[in-house]
């Protein structure tokens, strides 16, 4: 019997771990950031816009990242992937698109109903797009 469980390559390796490192500071920051918000508010009234601002840099330093990463994950697609693989990978794509917008429409909102809509909108699509990358990564 064969075993086809094999370890990646090196390269891979580092292809994957940067991808994945992008997508813990882009999903995990948001997550975390919004847990803390309403004790920061506790702090100051000024806080939680603070450290939303502290967390912007470092944030879409990420997505860019990702999307940089992400452009390498895909030049590494064999061209013979399956039908359902490539609707994945076009649905993350959109999804992705819809993060990254959501996620710039939350830091112009000027209401508070449309702050908390667009960041629950990028936080939500942010852990889809998890999701469909790890489906992809099979
Ligand atoms: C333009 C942006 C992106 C592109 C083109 C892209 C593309 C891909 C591709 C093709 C894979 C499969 C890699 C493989 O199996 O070798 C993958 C994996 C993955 N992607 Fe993305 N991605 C993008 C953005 C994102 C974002 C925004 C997130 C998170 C919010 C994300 C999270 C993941 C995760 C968790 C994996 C699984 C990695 C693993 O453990 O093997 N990706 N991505």
């Amino acid at each position: 019997m064969t075993n086809s469980v094999h370890l990646a390559s090196a390269i891979d390796s580092i292809r994957l771990s940067l991808h994945v490192f992008g997508a813990c500071i882009w999903v995990g920051g948001q997550f975390t950031l919004a847990a803390l918000v309403p004790l920061l508010r506790k702090v100051s009234p000024d806080a939680p816009k603070a450290a939303a601002r502290g967390f912007n840099k470092v944030g879409w330093a990420a997505f860019a990242a990702l999307v940089i990463t992400g452009a390498w994950n895909m030049s590494k697609v064999p061209s013979d992937a399956s039908a359902g693989y490539q609707r994945v990978l076009g649905a993350k794509m959109m999804i992705v698109l819809l993060s990254g917008v959501a996620a710039f429409v939350h830091t112009r909102a000027k209401t508070s109903k449309s702050i908390a809509i667009w960041g629950s909108i990028s936080g939500l699509t942010a852990l889809l797009a998890m999701y469909l990358g790890v489906l992809l990564a099979g």
